[in-house]
């Protein structure tokens, strides 16, 4: 569902922030996207999402390539970026009404979606609230509601729990499962080790924008023998 083919991006001129970086991300899985701070994940997300435009290299998304059919590739996409504080002026409804319109949402469809997803994250009560005035977690559970509201197959997350309380973590972890479980696919970028380690069929770790492991979690703990995964993490990316 998403092939990322010898991505390579290249900041100023000479600053390699991604590089020969290739993976597929097939229906039915959630794939985990580690590595520390500043290895190069939003730079990835941000070019398999089409907002960014690598050096080199190629993203296809269900068979359409980001850079020649961005419309049909993006209509695929649902996308949480890293930073929930856009549009504060709006409304969350008025937010979630208007990424329903750019993706041509019909009425009946985006109002049961919303309700649905509203009452998961328990945001009923502040839909006709300023997002000015929402906390972060609020913010970020109304980027979820946005991301998800034309019901795309390609759900890339960039950090999606950050900020969020355990009952909005678990509503939304499970909404990834199902996701997943009905075909589609799940690529998302985590700090968070425990959450890889109980969500994600397979992860994908970088180390200074390369690919440095690519495999489930039991296999590289097989490798790794009585070492915990965050002591594997640590030796792995510091090595
Ligand atoms: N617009 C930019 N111009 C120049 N360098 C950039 C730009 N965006 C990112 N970088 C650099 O590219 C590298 C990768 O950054 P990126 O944001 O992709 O990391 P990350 O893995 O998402 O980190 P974090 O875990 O902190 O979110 C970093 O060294 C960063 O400084
Ligand atoms: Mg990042």
């Amino acid at each position: 569902m998403i092939k990322a083919s010898n991505l390579r991006k290249v900041y100023g001129g000479d600053f390699v922030s991604v590089d020969n970086l290739s993976f597929d991300i097939n229906k039915g899985e959630i794939v985990g996207f580690v590595g520390q701070n500043g290895a190069g994940k939003t730079t990835t997300i941000k070019m398999l999402t089409g907002i960014l435009r690598p050096t080199s290299g190629t993203v296809a998304i269900n068979g359409a390539d980001i850079e020649k059919e961005p419309v049909k590739a993006k209509q695929a996409i649902g996308y949480i970026a890293d930073n929930p504080d856009i549009f504060l002026h709006l409304t969350g409804s008025e937010y979630v009404n208007f990424i329903a319109d750019i993706y041509g949402v019909s009425e009946a469809d985006r109002k049961k979606r919303i309700e649905q997803m509203a009452d998961r994250f328990g945001m009923e009560d502040s839909l006709n609230k300023k997002m000015l005035g929402y906390s972060h977690g609020m913010r970020q559970k109304m980027m979820v509601i946005g991301a998800l509201v034309h019901k795309p197959p390609v759900w890339i997350l960039d950090e999606p729990m950050t900020g969020l309380d355990p009952n909005a973590a678990y509503e939304l972890k499970k909404m990834m499962r199902e996701h997943a479980d009905e075909g589609n696919c799940v690529f998302f970028s985590t700090h968070v080790l425990e959450v890889a380690e109980k969500l994600c069929d397979r992860i994908i770790m970088i180390k200074k924008g390369e690919s440095i492991y690519q495999g489930t979690l039991e296999e590289l703990c097989e490798k790794h023998k009585n070492k915990s995964l965050e002591d594997i993490f640590i030796d792995m990316t510091q090595e």
